[in-house]
């Protein structure tokens, strides 16, 4: 009979938590109204479905009502984001304790200093209403004009309907949750714009939305006026949810919102920060103590951002700062009594490497102060200069991107090579003994992975990419026609024939052709800072090669610069500013793009005078086997690097300088 009913209502899933869920929400309601029956006649979610059970089914329900199956609504609250159907795909990820009690803590300042009447108040990924009730426990009800929310599963509204309306005190006409998506429902009803919005919108990945919908998320932005920070490949899902909100926000008006820290650093949240940054009064971001996202069984780096919608002042400052259980202190340090603050800075005025990502402004406050005044003094002399400007855009490429690294490259866990001349490579089979002669005209020379060369900056380099041209089988020599054989029948080569049809083997030389991915100097594409092993980051070759995916490739060819570049990406001012302004991964992995680099300040050859120097440090210890990058710190090799370069930038007191940024990061390192 529970799953009948539950069916009946248009719940899902049918089980008993799900049933005993229903129960204790309806056991809330109950109080406030006349019957079980007369609730068919509310505004609410699911209730109105209950014209469809019969009497028996009414007197089932009411026979469960007894006290001691009832789970406390809160505790409902919690436990229904589990029963959610897909999940994943909803993002049914609600805020946590830390999250929504800052929230609250916040909205009580928030009306203390702006004092206004009555109030709409609304979550429009409204969930099970966690971010509305701890607020809500903390306004007089008599201020309340609204109380709003949008949810896409009618469970969890019910139980947030249930929540509110016992904090209202049975207030029923001052709540409205609706049932639906609510970018196709919320112009339906007449929802007022609010003064206080809480939300924690979804954070589906794009990719993962059917083309139609997205299409149509697109239109509706542009009807809503956002269209201009909209680009069709610079967007998510997160982005649309808060240009949705700011369209529901009073002017005046309080949001507070958790957002992936991506947001705030890729470039699918570029035109949402240049729009905050704009309209908002942005009075803080902030990142949990103790766990890196805000929101239940979340993996997402979050942060929780705070913002009035009115335009900026000048010289405002936002907090960024840590929460977790001292939620009121913060609150009160960004508005109220105690406006004390450790972290503050003008988003409108952050230099270009630091508004790249603005996660480099929580913590690791003497780096950033280092850094920056580093920076900005070679930007000055013009021993500095961004990127783009001292090298131009097509001077960093990525390695090639190839599939069945089994097949593509040679040798591989099936075939060693044997011999090579200057025209052939002798290949053997491990396990059949099989022996092809390869010519060379189809093998690059090409760096595979990081970790294979992670302790000397000077290549040796024994592997190659398969790179033939798209040529029909028979027009090739007939030891490749074998290995491409081998390739098909071995699988080794299934996702390059999956992905390419006939011409598979092709797809390497395509991108050799287009790409030119060649080079003298080769970056990771992600490292570990811990550098339990990594003593190197950049490496070099005098002779150029190719290199795959994992790997950036500086394209410059001229000889000056190389060295100059080398010594610069393996100095520790540059593993310092990898250190502040990678994209991390996870607590150790971190990464710079393409984009980032070109934000970036990099050496500028032009105004470089003692380029020897740089370039006799380099060669010292170009061929040297090197300790962990954290051990090398205050040996005699590391330390003239790093002085050379400091001097050719023309920093001020470059000896003390050195040594400042040495003992920086040691603190980090013992901690
Ligand atoms: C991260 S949860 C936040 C829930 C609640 N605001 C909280 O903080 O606890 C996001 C919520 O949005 C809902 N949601 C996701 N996409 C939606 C859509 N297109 N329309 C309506 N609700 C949606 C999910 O079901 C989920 O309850």
């Amino acid at each position: 009979m529970e799953n009948l009913i539950l069916k009946k209502l248009g719940v899902e899933p049918a089980n008993s938590e799900a049933f005993q869920i229903l129960i204790s929400a309806l056991n809330n309601i109950l109080p406030y109204a006349k019957s079980l029956k007369s609730l068919e006649t509310w505004n609410a979610p699911i209730l109105p479905n209950i014209k469809l059970l019969t009497t028996e089914e009414l007197e089932f329900i009411e026979s469960k009502l007894s006290k001691k199956s009832i789970i406390p609504v809160s505790e409902c609250q919690t436990m229904v984001q589990r029963l959610v159907p897909q999940r994943k795909k909803s993002a049914a990820y609600y805020t946590i304790n830390a999250g929504v009690n800052f929230m609250a803590a916040m909205v009580s300042n928030y009306l203390a200093e702006y004092g206004k009447k009555k109030l709409v108040v609304a979550d429009p990924f409204f969930g099970s209403g966690r971010t509305l009730t701890a607020a809500l426990n903390k306004i007089d009800v008599k201020k309340i004009k609204k109380v709003w929310g949008i949810e896409q599963w009618p469970l969890p509204a019910l139980v947030g309907y249930a929540a509110i309306l016992q904090i209202l005190n049975g207030e029923r006409d001052l709540i409205e949750i609706v049932v639906g998506d609510t970018f196709k429902t919320f112009e339906k009803f007449a929802l007022p714009k609010a003064d206080i919005i809480l939300t924690n919108p979804p954070f589906t990945r794009w990719k993962y939305l059917k083309k139609n919908y997205r299409d149509n998320l697109l239109n509706f932005m542009e009807r809503l006026g956002y269209g201009q920070y909209i680009t069709r490949k610079e967007v998510s899902l997160q982005m649309v949810s808060m240009f949705l909100s700011d369209y529901m926000l009073k002017k005046g008006g309080l949001l507070i919102s958790v957002l992936p820290i991506s947001t705030f650093y890729t470039i699918y949240g570029k035109g949402y920060k240049s729009f905050i940054k704009n309209n908002y009064k942005v009075l803080a971001m902030l990142e949990s103590k103790s766990r890196s996202s805000f929101s239940h069984d979340s993996g997402f780096k979050e942060i929780i951002l705070v913002a009035i919608k009115e335009k900026p002042e000048k010289g405002l400052l936002t907090v960024f700062a840590e929460v977790d259980d001292d939620f009121k202190k913060i609150a009160d340090r960004i508005m109220g009594k105690n406006k004390v603050f450790v972290d503050l800075f003008n988003i409108r005025r952050l230099p270009r490497f630091l508004d790249i990502n603005w996660l480099s402004l929580f913590g690791k406050k003497d780096l950033r102060d280092f850094l920056v005044e580093l920076f900005n003094q070679g930007l000055e002399e013009g021993t500095l200069e961004y990127w783009d400007k001292a090298l131009g855009d097509r001077s960093i490429v990525r390695g090639v991107e190839m599939y069945g690294p089994e097949f593509f490259f040679i040798p591989n866990k099936y075939w060693k090579i044997s011999n090579q001349n200057g025209a052939y490579v002798k290949i053997k089979n491990i396990k059949d003994k099989t022996n092809l002669n390869l010519d060379k005209k189809f093998l690059v020379k090409t760096l595979r992975k990081p970790s294979l060369y992670d302790r000397v900056i000077e290549l040796d380099v024994e592997s190659y990419m398969v790179s033939i041209p798209p040529r029909d089988m028979e027009d090739l020599p007939t030891d490749w026609q074998k290995y491409i054989q081998w390739g098909a029948d071995s699988d080794t080569a299934a996702p390059a024939i999956k992905s390419y049809g006939k011409l598979w083997y092709s797809h390497v030389h395509e991108q050799m052709r287009t790409k030119e991915p060649f080079g003298h100097i080769f970056i990771p594409d992600k490292v570990d800072l811990g550098f339990k092993r990594r003593g190197v980051f950049a490496n070099y070759s005098n002779r150029k090669l190719a290199a795959s995916k994992n790997f950036y490739i500086i394209k410059n060819k001229d000889e000056k610069i190389i060295k100059l570049l080398l010594g610069w990406f393996n100095s520790t001012i540059f593993i310092s500013s990898l250190m502040l302004l990678g994209r991390r991964i996870s607590n150790n992995w971190t990464r710079l793009l393409k984009n980032d680099y070109m934000e970036l300040p990099v050496i500028n050859v032009d105004n470089i005078e003692d380029i020897e120097h740089i370039n006799e440090s380099v060669d010292n210890i170009l061929a040297k086997a090197l300790p962990p990058f954290w051990e090398q710190i205050n040996r005699d090799y590391r330390y003239n690097l790093d002085l050379s370069i400091v001097k050719s930038l023309k920093i001020e007191n470059p000896e003390k300088k050195v040594k400042k940024m040495y003992k920086i990061l040691n603190n980090y390192l013992n901690k």
